[in-house]
C-alpha cells in the first residue's frame, strides 16, 4: 500500500528508528539483495560508517547549474523556482504515456528513507538521508514496453526562474540517461525529500534521481520528462565534453578523470580531522551492481 507524504513529519520524528533500520539495511548490503552481500558491506561500513552530513551541508553546498556554477548559487537563487503544480511527462516506449501530476505520483508510490553515499565527480562526497521511491515503481505506472532499452530524463527549463540558463554552460535543458537495467535496479530511486522533509529547491525539488553508484551528475534534478527509448540517449555532460564524461559514469577509483585522480575523496564537513578517504568501487555498492557491467571494459565505458 502506498504511504502518503506527511508534511508535518520532521526528521526528529522518524529518528532513531528508521535511521537505525536503514543503517542495518546498509550493513546487510541494502535492500535485502542477499546474504552474500553481508561480508563486503560490513567491512565497508566499519571502515566508513554512514554518518549523514548535516542539513546545512546538504542544502548549502550544491551543484545545480541552472542557478549558477558556484556551490552556494543554488541555495541563494533556487528559492524563486515554482515547484507546484508539477507534472512529469512520461513518453516513448510505454503503454500509458502522458502527464503524471506530482501529487498523483506520490499517492501511488511507497515512500521510504534510505541513507546513501553521494560522490561527486569533483572528488567530494556526502552522506544523505533521502526519502523517495524506487524508479522502477514509477516506470511500472507508465508500463515499460518490451523494446525499451534506455531511460532518458530532462530537467525543467524555465529561463525566467533559472538565472544560470542565460549562460551556455550546458546545452539546456539538463539531460541524463540510464540503461534500463540500471534504471530498474532497486538502489535507483526518485527522491522527493531529505531528512524527512520535502526536497529543498536547491536539491532538485520536487523530484530528482539518485543513483548512488554513479558520479553525482547522473542524479538529475527537478525532472519534468522521462522517455523510454531503444537508443542510448544524449546526456548533458557527455555532450559538453565526451572525453571527460561518459554515459556510464560509474564511480571508479581506478579510472581517473582526464584532469584529476578519482582514487580518493573528501567528505564535506569533515572538519578539523578531515582527511581524504579512498574512494570505493561503485561508491561502495559493488556487491549490488557489479554484475550489471560483467564483461564490459570499464576504462572504455567510463
Ligand atoms: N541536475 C541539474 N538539473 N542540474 C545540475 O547542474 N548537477 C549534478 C546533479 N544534478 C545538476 C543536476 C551534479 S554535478 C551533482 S554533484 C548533483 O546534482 C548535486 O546534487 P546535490 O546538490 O543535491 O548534492
Amino acid at each position: 500500500m502506498a504511504h502518503r507524504w506527511q508534511n508535518d513529519l520532521t526528521h526528529k520524528d522518524i529518528t532513531p528508528e528508521p535511521l537505525f533500520w536503514n543503517r542495518r539495511k546498509i550493513l546487510a548490503g541494502l535492500g535485502g539483495v542477499g546474504l552474500g552481500a553481508i561480508g563486503g558491506g560490513m567491512a565497508q561500513a566499519e571502515a566508513s560508517p554512514l554518518e549523514p552530513n548535516t542539513w546545512e551541508e546538504v542544502t548549502s553546498y550544491n551543484n545545480y547549474y541552472e542557478f549558477g556554477t558556484g556551490k552556494t548559487d543554488p541555495s541563494e537563487y533556487a528559492g524563486q523556482l515554482t515547484t507546484s503544480p508539477w507534472s512529469v511527462e512520461i513518453d516513448g516506449l510505454v503503454d500509458r504515456p502522458g502527464s503524471y501530476g506530482f501529487e498523483q505520483i506520490l499517492s501511488e508510490m511507497t515512500l521510504e528513507e534510505r541513507i546513501y553515499r553521494f560522490r561527486c565527480v569533483e572528488a567530494w562526497s556526502m552522506v544523505i538521508p533521502w526519502q523517495g521511491f524506487e524508479l522502477s515503481d514509477l516506470l511500472a505506472l507508465a508500463g515499460v514496453q518490451a523494446g525499451a532499452k534506455y531511460v532518458a530524463f530532462e530537467t525543467l527549463l524555465r529561463r525566467d526562474e533559472m538565472p544560470g540558463t542565460r549562460y551556455p554552460v550546458l546545452d539546456w535543458p539538463y539531460r541524463e540517461g540510464l540503461r534500463l537495467d540500471e534504471a530498474m535496479h532497486p538502489l535507483t530511486i526518485m527522491a522527493t525529500g531529505i531528512f524527512g522533509k520535502p526536497l529543498p529547491n536547491q536539491n532538485g525539488a520536487p523530484l530528482r534521481l539518485v543513483v548512488p553508484w554513479k558520479y553525482g551528475f547522473k542524479s538529475i534534478k527537478s525532472i519534468v520528462k522521462i522517455t523510454l527509448t531503444d537508443q542510448e540517449p544524449p546526456t548533458s555532460w557527455n555532450m559538453a565534453n565526451a572525453r571527460e564524461y561518459g554515459f556510464y559514469s560509474n564511480v571508479n577509483p581506478t579510472v581517473d578523470h582526464p584532469r584529476w585522480s578519482q582514487a580518493t575523496e573528501r567528505r564535506i564537513g569533515g572538519g578539523l580531522f578531515a582527511r581524504r578517504e579512498p574512494t570505493l568501487m561503485f561508491n561502495g555498492y559493488e556487491e549490488e551492481v557489479a554484475s550489471l557491467y560483467a564483461g564490459m571494459d570499464l576504462t572504455k565505458n567510463y
